[in-house]
């Protein structure tokens, strides 16, 4: 009995353990199932969504990983575009493909394929992609990146609001602390513009703000917004409200008072608005100041460059007063300096980014609808296809023989500055006066030198954006008339 009893009770046991067993065999196998099942799901509906993308040939480009694609590519090497460049040499293409999460995103470093995609495919290639920094949307030394920040600052307020400062200013005429923090929220968000944020890729990711853009860039917009609102809020106020009769002044005016023929109301909201004002005022301040440092540092030190463009001002401009704006066509080797400086040194290595609105094929590769289309403006200005000693600053390169104008635009992209295309750059006047402007003013009012303790102006560019290393800091001194200056 007790035997039958003990091995009862060895084959309940046993029955128990075998049962566990089992079912830990089946929660195993029901477990590699289901995620066998989601690769194979996850294979096909990648299948049918690409269609026969798979049977056309992609532009070249690194491996990607599922899901992620090659994020993990642009999260360990920062600053992506350095990577993206020097992935795209290694590769030996112009043209490359790399996918970001679903995200196709082609970069292009040939001019003939760029005029293919902004000229004779633009209408494919004309639309935006939604990104979340859009959405958000001394007598003596002179550190001219201050000088030339600010000049940009100065004009395009003047343009958009009639407002050189929202509280005191300076004596001086120099910026007081709310154009200061005005100027540099614009930079910051500048500066993120097309970081390669993770989230614009994942956009499940954005409510982490992994890489912390989002709240540097909401900052940065809400210092911009303290000064620019209650001036626009003021102004619609006046326009809308009190219906006052005024001459109109400014470019706040002209949006204010657009009207919608058909229905005879205002055409724009206040929001909206507030964020034409603030589009425009990031659309001018950057390129014209990054390419007056650049070209000034590379002038410094070529004093026969300097010199050049010294003895044209002279000649065209004298010294008994400043520069004025009927002297720019005048100007050649001045703009030449300045498309140089576009050519060698852009603000940013790609172009404001494209998305393909229909499946195409460029350069014999298969491009698929929604691909973000990157145009690298280093790519183009630096190829050694299309220029000689790509890497040297040399303005005579863009005089033309039989001496006429130079301007700063390039519609053949052997340079991108303003791009092409319908979805080119609008500014291009005001944004080429502007940079001439202010290189032809500060060549003109001083002597540049490099400050005694330096033996040339290292021009080195910084780690993670294309400006110089180090802010550009010369010494000027006055080589006009005393009397000239207050006005300046
Ligand atoms: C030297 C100065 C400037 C340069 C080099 C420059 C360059 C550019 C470039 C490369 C683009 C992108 C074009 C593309 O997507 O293919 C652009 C777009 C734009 N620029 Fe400029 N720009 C300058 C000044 C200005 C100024 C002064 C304004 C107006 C106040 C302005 C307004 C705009 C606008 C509104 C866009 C967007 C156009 C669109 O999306 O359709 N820019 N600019």
């Amino acid at each position: 009995m007790a035997f039958t009893k003990t091995t009862s009770n060895v084959s309940s046991t046993n029955t128990a353990s075998t049962t566990i067993l089992s079912y830990f065999h089946w929660s195993i196998l029901i477990t590699l199932l289901a995620v066998l099942s989601i690769l194979v799901i996850y294979k096909l509906v990648n299948l049918l969504l690409q269609g026969n993308q798979k049977k056309k040939t992609l532009p070249p480009g690194p491996k990607s990983l599922p899901i992620i694609g090659c994020l993990h590519y642009i999260v360990g090497n920062k600053p992506a575009f350095r990577w993206m460049h020097s992935m795209m040499e290694k590769m030996n293409t112009q043209i490359a493909c790399i996918r970001l999460g679903r995200v196709h995103v082609i970069t292009v470093t040939s001019p003939e394929v760029g005029q293919e995609l902004l000229l004779r495919q633009d209408s494919i290639f004309c639309s935006r992609p939604v990104h979340m920094s859009t959405e958000i949307s001394t007598y003596g030394y002179l550190t001219v990146r201050t000088v030339a920040q600010h000049y940009c600052g100065n004009v395009i307020r003047k343009l958009m609001i009639n407002k050189r400062y929202f509280g005191e200013g300076m004596v001086d005429g120099g910026p007081g602390p709310e154009e200061i923090e005005h100027v540099d929220s614009l930079f910051k968000i500048l500066g993120y513009i097309n970081a390669f944020s993770v989230s614009d890729y994942l956009p499940w990711l954005r409510r982490f703000d992994l890489d912390g853009h989002e709240k540097i860039l909401r900052n940065a917009l809400e210092n911009i917004k303290k000064y620019n609102d209650p001036v626009i809020d003021e102004r619609i106020h006046m326009w809308r409200v009190k219906k006052e009769k005024k001459e109109v002044q400014d470019i706040l005016d002209v949006l204010i008072l657009l009207t919608d023929d058909s229905i005879g109301s205002p055409l724009l909201t206040s929001s909206e608005i507030k964020a034409q004002i603030l589009e425009l005022m990031l659309a001018a301040v950057d390129n014209p100041s990054h390419a007056t440092e650049w070209a000034l540092a590379e002038m410094i030190n070529e004093p026969k460059l300097l010199q050049r463009a010294v003895e044209e001002l002279d000649e065209v401009v004298g010294k008994d007063r400043l520069v004025q704006e009927s002297d720019l066509s005048n100007l050649n080797f001045i703009k030449a300096c300045a498309r140089e400086a576009f050519r060698l040194h852009p603000v940013s290595a790609f172009n404001v980014p494209h998305v393909s609105t229909a499946d195409t094929n460029v350069a014999g590769y298969f491009i698929p609808k929604g691909s973000h289309v990157f145009i690298s403006r280093t790519g183009l200005g630096r190829n050694p296809k299309m220029w000689k000693e790509p890497l040297k600053f040399k303005p005579e390169r863009h005089l033309n023989p039989d001496g006429s104008q130079v301007v700063l635009s390039d519609p053949k992209l052997g340079l991108l500055s303003f791009s092409t295309g319908r979805r080119g750059c609008p500014g291009v006047v005001l944004g080429s006066t502007m940079t001439t402007m202010l290189l032809a003013t500060l060549l003109h009012g001083f002597t540049w030198t490099m400050p005694p303790s330096m033996v040339s102006i290292s021009l080195a560019e910084a780690e993670h954006d294309l400006t110089l290393s180090k802010p550009l800091v010369g010494l000027a001194k006055p080589r006009l008339a005393k009397n000239v200056y207050p006005t300046l």
